[in-house]
C-alpha cells in the first residue's frame, strides 16, 4: 500500500479534525521514538492511520467485530469504543491492504496498549495520549510528557494508573488489559 493511497483514502473517509488528531499523534511518536532510538518510521506510521475507525458508530464497530471474530474481552462488547483499534487495523489489511504485522497489532491496541507491544509502539500509543492538544486539554498529562523523554516504560505505567484512576472516579469501563500491562511490562 502507498502511503499516497492511504493518505487519499483517510480524506475521503474521515473527519478532518480526526485525519489531524492522526497527524499530530505521528509527528509526537516519531519524536519519542528518535529519542530513544527505536523505530521512528512505524511509530509514525501507526500514528498516522491508528484512529481511522474512530468515527464508525459503536453498531458498525460491534458488527464488524463480530463478523470477523475481533472481540477479545466482554468489556469491548460493553463499551464497543474499545474496538475502534481492531476495527481500524482489520480495515487497514483487508481494504487497503497493508501488511506490516507490528504496525497493524500496535493500531489494533493503541486505546488499552498491549504487553507484547515492541518498544517503538509505546511511543505512538504515548503520543496518542500526549500529543499537544490533548495536553492543552488536560495539563495533568504535561508531566507524563516529561516522563517519556526519560523511558517509555515509565510513562506508560505513569499513563495507565493516572487513566484508571480517572475512570473508577467517573465509574467507567475498565478494560483489563490494562492491569495487565502494569504487570507485565
Ligand atoms: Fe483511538
Ligand atoms: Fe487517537
Amino acid at each position: 500500500m502507498q502511503i499516497k493511497n492511504l493518505l487519499e483514502w483517510q480524506y475521503d473517509n474521515i473527519p478532518v479534525h480526526r485525519i489531524e488528531h492522526m497527524q499530530r499523534t505521528a509527528i509526537v511518536a516519531e519524536e519519542l521514538a528518535t529519542i530513544h532510538d527505536l523505530n521512528a518510521e512505524k511509530a509514525y506510521l501507526a500514528g498516522l492511520m491508528h484512529d481511522i475507525a474512530k468515527d464508525k458508530s459503536d453498531d458498525d464497530l460491534l458488527k464488524i467485530s463480530m463478523q470477523h471474530n475481533l472481540i477479545n474481552h466482554q468489556e469491548e462488547k460493553d463499551a464497543p469504543h474499545l474496538l475502534h483499534g481492531q476495527v481500524g487495523s482489520y480495515i487497514l489489511a483487508n481494504s487497503l491492504h497493508f501488511t506490516d504485522k507490528d504496525i497493524l497489532f500496535t493500531i489494533s491496541w493503541h486505546t488499552t496498549g498491549h504487553y507484547n507491544y515492541k518498544d517503538w509502539a509505546w511511543a505512538t500509543f504515548l503520543a496518542d495520549k500526549l500529543e499537544p492538544q490533548k495536553i492543552e486539554e488536560n495539563n495533568a498529562l504535561k508531566p507524563i510528557l516529561s516522563t517519556a523523554k526519560n523511558s517509555l516504560v515509565d510513562a506508560v505505567k505513569e499513563f495507565i494508573i493516572w487513566r484508571l484512576k480517572q475512570r473508577e472516579d467517573m465509574n467507567k469501563i475498565i478494560h483489563p488489559m490494562s492491569a495487565e500491562i502494569l504487570k507485565k511490562i
